[in-house]
């Protein structure tokens, strides 16, 4: 672990934490701190904003805790929980103002899924809703593909572009959102809609400066956006991108989302919206209205496994998050995580290669679970976990390439966003959404505001070719009419050994986002980390395919990379943080809420 580089105090919080610093290598333990709950772990590398003081990704509340990537749509939520609220009715402000303010990864073109827990019904009765985008009805398995087999790039008006699994009116998913946070809102929340979407039609109306984030994301993709004219005119005025500063003001998504506060899922999938979305997606060539109207909101059992003691719930298929999540923890379940140094070589070592067996599964089993038979239970069953256990070696790598997809079988009996919310009665939600990579698919529907997704990229449009976060998948996540595209988001729910809440977590990050909520999780429970450590400490991932450890900038300290190394492990420093966590966890009879130090989060209590 790297020592203390002697950064200033109000930039760099560290304290000593009792057991886990003890077990570090080389950790300078400062005594003296004043704030003793706002606590760092190993490496100074984040957050890109060196300005923004470490505390600030902390706060406490006694009633509700609201936590987002970005203040004004945590406002939003924090707002209707002291209006009365309750956590669905934050959790629907805070999505639909986040849809505004983060257009690069969320939207009402976009999908996703939700966990709902309350105290009545038990951690055992945690209800899930899929509005995950669906292939539409003429998709088909090889529609990415050209003549010669090979991805196919997207023409449109004679320009050639790139990827149209990616890029352009090919790659979208039909959207869910909007039917999936109206449907839970009407269920179960308290405040009117219009009440719970005026903050995010506020935002879109009057606009808000763009931030740094932001003004990069569309610099990324503006070679693509530029071809789309509704695209264009709001996110290159003039034909530049946006700047710092500037002012973002999106009026058609104004009248979009007020139609949705009026008239509820009608005012996206029927009249004048649904005629608008239909009109640039068939610019694709295969979109039907019947794909927007028949659109339905799923509901799944969780995910459940254990893990020392805790309960963990998570997100099912088509996810491949909540699986693989318990997977890899049953696979460490017997194994001392929590007496060797975080971090340390041998952890390293055997989290990679939990990793990396649970990637290869995924590949191969992972898909829409009302087309493939997923072997879930199989895939988190305690003994298969301790099966593929039995095949790590603890001094040596496992090449990928002498590895595939295990058997669960014989076990079987039978750019993105998270938001986390408790509210006063105790129930608490926990939904990533996304529109898949930066900006979707570039395309936003004229008239409406509605960046669209490129979801379909989430398919394995070949069996072997990787998707944008370099995922490899097989039959089971092929593409088909009215198919779910397998997804890797994974928002959780933790309880302890009372059946009380301990931690409501999720990240984006595509593949990572899997083992970055997995390592928030095992930093609480191995090392008995407080959550702003947990999140804060710097993560690892594996996937199977690439073959390597992926680690974060001044990840691990240089003797623990050797060690690696020598043990047969390839080590790859990526700029970019490994997961965006907004978690809440229950400390000291209050909530804490924390937004990951790699980002732009803000949690809020009161
Ligand atoms: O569902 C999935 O797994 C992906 N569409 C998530 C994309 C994502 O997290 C992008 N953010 N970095």
């Amino acid at each position: 672990m790297k020592p203390f580089t002697g950064m200033s105090l109000t930039k760099n919080l560290r304290v000593s934490h009792k057991k886990y610093y003890r077990r570090s290598f080389s950790v300078m333990v400062l005594a003296s701190m004043t704030i003793s709950s706002c606590i760092t772990t190993s490496t100074s590398i984040y957050p890109p904003d060196d300005e923004r003081p470490r505390e600030s990704y902390k706060a406490t509340g006694a009633k509700g805790m609201v936590t987002s990537a970005h203040p004004r749509a945590t406002e939003a939520g924090l707002d209707m929980l002291k209006a009365g609220g309750n956590s669905i009715d934050a959790a629907t402000a805070t999505s639909f103002a986040i849809s505004v303010l983060r257009p690069q990864s969320t939207g009402i073109g976009g999908g996703g899924f939700l966990l709902y827990y309350s105290p009545e019904k038990g951690p055992e009765n945690v209800e899930v809703y899929d509005f995950r985008e669906r292939a539409p009805l003429k998709a088909s398995r090889d529609m990415f593909l050209d003549k010669k087999g090979n991805p196919m790039d997207y023409v449109i008006n004679g320009v050639r572009i790139p990827n149209a699994s990616i890029n352009g009116h090919l790659s979208v998913g039909v959207p869910g959102l909007v039917a999936g946070l109206t449907e839970v809102h009407q269920k179960y929340g308290k405040l009117p809609l219009a009440q719970v979407m005026e903050p995010a039609i506020k935002l879109a109306e009057e606009g808000f400066p763009v931030y740094p984030a932001l003004s990069k994301a569309i610099h990324y993709r503006m070679e693509i956006m530029q071809n789309f004219a509704g695209t264009r005119r709001i996110f290159l005025p003039d034909g530049k991108p946006l700047q710092p500063g500037e002012k973002l003001i999106q009026k058609d998504l104004a009248r979009t989302l007020r139609l949705i506060a009026k008239n509820g899922r009608d005012g996206f999938y029927k009249g004048d919206v649904a005629e608008k979305l239909y009109k640039e997606l068939k610019k694709g060539g295969i979109f039907s209205p019947q794909d927007l109207e028949t659109y339905e909101v799923k509901m799944h059992p969780p995910v459940t496994g254990n893990y020392r003691g805790h309960k963990i719930v998570s997100m099912p298929p088509p996810s491949s998050g909540g699986t693989h999540i318990i997977q890899i923890l049953n696979i460490l379940s017997k194994d001392p995580i929590g007496q060797n140094p975080h971090n340390s070589p041998l952890n390293v070592h055997l989290l990679s290669e939990a990793m990396r067996r649970a990637y290869a599964d995924r590949s191969k089993y992972l898909g829409d679970p009302a087309f493939v038979s997923v072997p879930i239970k199989g895939l988190t069953s305690v003994n298969y976990g301790q099966h593929l256990r039995s095949g790590i070696d603890e001094e040596k790598a496992t090449p990928s390439r002498n590895l595939s997809a295990g058997n669960p079988a014989p076990w079987e009996s039978a750019s993105t966003t998270h938001i986390s919310v408790v509210d006063q009665w105790g129930q608490a939600v926990s939904t990533t959404q996304t529109v898949n990579y930066t900006f979707g698919s570039c395309v936003v529907a004229e008239g409406t505001g509605v960046i669209l997704n490129d979801e379909m990229d989430d398919f394995s449009i070949k069996p072997g070719v990787p998707n944008v976060f370099g995922l490899v998948g097989e039959e089971a996540n092929a593409v088909a009419a009215k198919k779910t595209m397998l997804s890797s988001m994974s928002p959780t729910l933790v309880f302890d050994e009372n059946r009380q809440l301990k931690l409501v977590v999720g990240s984006p990050g595509g593949s990572r986002i899997i083992t970055a909520t997995l390592q928030t999780i095992m930093n609480m429970i191995d090392f008995d980390m407080p959550l702003y450590d947990a999140v804060h400490a710097n993560r690892i991932h594996h996937q199977w395919l690439p073959d390597e450890i992926r680690i974060e900038k001044d990840g691990l300290d240089p003797d623990t990379i050797a060690k690696l190394e020598s043990m047969g492990h390839k080590i790859k420093v990526k700029g970019t943080p490994i997961g965006d966590i907004q978690a809440i966890a229950r400390e000291n009879h209050m909530w804490t809420g924390i937004s990951d130090t790699r980002s732009d989060g803000q949690p809020m209590g009161y």
